[in-house]
């Protein structure tokens, strides 16, 4: 029996590139600082009012006509996103209802920037088990609502003005965590593989929530009565905390383990993946983990430098690009890995 294969895929980044000398028109930064440490020149974000399912729908109509499959013909949808909609519902329904998809299943995912691998670990127990034949797998975030600026017209040059020391004071505070995200979305459509060997292969995946405050966002959860305060507010809780350094140190030992299991357990070689597709976090990070497996760079592609950090999104996004562009040939083994909040991290296996 074969695994789920990817027969098309989509992708969507809104609005116009907002630039490393763009953000520092509203905080102290440079891309001085951003790209030597991060691989980062530019990202992109939502527009006020666009959400996560706009940007999915958009990716996932692309992912269907790359497909040429019918909509009607999906019969479930596993959808990741750290930055939904609503608190609740989830933003896989509509997606569903924006694609006129009504009444399809969506499976909302919770796995941040680690949400590739599980949701293909997902998606294919759904076609293994026979409750779907097409999946929409779409992976989309919208950052923009927990940036820690209000004036989005001098970030993108609009107005030519210097922002107030208190808002610049305020940005400045969460720069660490603002300058690395993006906004943008991935989609992919699975079936089953129809040529033996073929399809997904395997997953590696672990959890360990004794780090779920490394990345998190602490306003406006429900350990809380009522769940959002005005002193999340005051105290700046709609900006996510993170422990950049932590996450570092978890990414560049924890990833070439797993991928070495996960290649280990699957008997190849890690030197007979064609092509190593990571979370897009750090370009430092990867350059580490592709050290450690001692693979050479063009086998660990990068787009982070027009993106940033898209979390869900990012490995759909990279996927997409080298599969349009001709790098992805029918055949080739892929192995797509990434860690994130969670801490959730893992590592899938498929022979495209
Ligand atoms: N511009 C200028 N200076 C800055 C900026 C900035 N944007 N950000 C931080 N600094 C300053 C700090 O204030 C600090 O100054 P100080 O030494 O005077 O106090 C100095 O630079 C170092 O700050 P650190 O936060 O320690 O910077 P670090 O070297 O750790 O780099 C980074 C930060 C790029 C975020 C890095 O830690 C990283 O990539 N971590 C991994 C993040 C990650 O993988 N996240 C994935 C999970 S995300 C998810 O699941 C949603």
């Amino acid at each position: 029996m074969t695994g789920v294969t990817i027969i098309g895929t989509g992708r969507y980044a809104p609005g116009k590139p907002v630039t490393n000398d763009d953000l520092a028109r509203v905080m102290d930064t440079s891309d001085a600082w951003i790209h030597p440490r991060t691989g980062i020149r530019q990202r992109h974000y939502a527009a006020e009012g666009e959400t996560a399912s706009d940007l999915g729908a958009k990716a996932a109509e692309r992912a269907i006509e790359a497909a040429g499959i019918d909509r009607a013909e999906i019969d479930a949808i596993v959808c990741a996103t750290m930055t939904a909609d609503y608190k609740f519902p989830g933003s896989g329904g509509l997606v569903g209802a924006k694609l006129g998809i009504q009444g399809v299943p969506a499976f909302d995912l919770s796995a941040q920037c680690a949400s590739i691998p599980f949701c293909l670990q997902m998606a294919n127990g759904l076609i293994a088990t026979g409750a779907a034949r097409t999946i929409l797998l779409v992976a989309a975030d919208a950052h923009a609502g927990f940036m820690p600026w209000t004036d989005w017209d001098v970030v993108y040059g609009e107005r030519d003005d210097v922002v107030s020391e208190e808002a610049r004071a305020q940005a400045t505070r969460h720069r660490g965590l603002a300058v690395i995200f993006g906004d943008g979305a991935g989609a992919m459509i699975l079936r089953r593989a129809e040529v033996e060997g073929h399809g997904f292969l395997g997953a590696q995946l672990h959890t360990d929530g004794d780090f779920a405050e490394d990345i998190a966002l602490l306003g406006g959860g429900f350990r809380s009565r009522p769940f959002l305060t005005h002193e999340m507010i005051d105290q700046e809780l709609y900006v996510p905390r993170m422990a950049g350094r932590s996450l570092f140190k978890h990414a560049v030992t924890k990833l070439p383990r797993v991928v070495r299991e996960l290649c280990a357990r699957h008997e190849c070689a890690v030197e007979d993946v064609d092509w190593m597709l990571a979370h897009q976090a750090n370009d430092r990070i990867n350059n580490a983990v592709r050290e450690a497996l001692k693979l050479p760079p063009e086998k660990v592609p990068s787009n982070i430098a027009r993106y940033g950090n898209t979390s869900s999104a990012t490995i759909a996004i990279l996927l997409d690009e080298l599969i349009r562009d001709g790098s992805i040939q029918r055949g080739q083994l892929l192995c797509l890995f990434a860690l994130g909040a969670g801490l959730h991290w893992g590592a899938a296996l498929l022979r495209y």
